[in-house]
């Protein structure tokens, strides 16, 4: 019963562990990305109740010709960004380097884009189908060092799982 996602507690790993398969449940039968990201982003906000969690996915630039960019998908979380060019930001470093990115603090990330002034860390995991970049994962906190190895870990098993159904 998807209501029992308010009651998932522990610790952190613990939570991970009893979200995935729900998850994995959630999106199971259903092939539209945008409907599987959109029930995710809402139930990993729910879970941890981290300040933005959302995708961004990458389609065809604005500017025709330009090759391609992240563009804002589902998310959960105050208003943001909508374009992010590859290679800017963590968002886009992630995509240029096909790898997660765990930001302890935004200050120290250079050229971290600040779509709210509010967010002190965050962690980008790329969503792959082999080793084509479809979009990233972005999960913001207002605390510092929110994220590690942990996070990176099941986050990457949430984007596995996510790629699994819907393309
Ligand atoms: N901070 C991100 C931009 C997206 S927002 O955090 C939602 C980045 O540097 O790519």
């Amino acid at each position: 019963m998807w209501n029992s996602i308010t009651d998932i507690q522990g610790g952190k790993a613990a939570r991970y562990e009893a979200l995935l398969p729900q998850i994995r449940s959630l999106i199971a039968g259903e092939t539209d990305m945008t409907a599987n990201l959109a029930n995710v982003a809402a139930a990993v906000k729910e879970t941890f109740g981290f300040f933005w969690v959302g995708f961004y996915m990458v389609r065809p630039a604005l500017e025709p010709g330009a090759g391609e960019e992240l563009v804002l998908g589902p998310f959960q979380g105050p208003v943001a960004c909508t374009r992010i060019g590859f290679g800017r930001g963590v968002c886009g470093s992630a995509w240029k380097s096909g790898r997660s990115i765990v930001v302890e603090d935004v200050e120290e990330f250079p050229g971290h884009i600040a779509c709210s002034s509010l967010s002190r860390s965050e962690v980008v995991v790329p969503l792959k189908d082999g080793d084509n970049v479809l979009g990233v994962l972005d999960i913001d906190s207002t605390e510092t060092g929110t994220f590690d190895e942990v996070d990176r870990k099941y986050l990457e098993m949430l984007c596995a799982i996510i790629c699994e159904f819907g393309k």
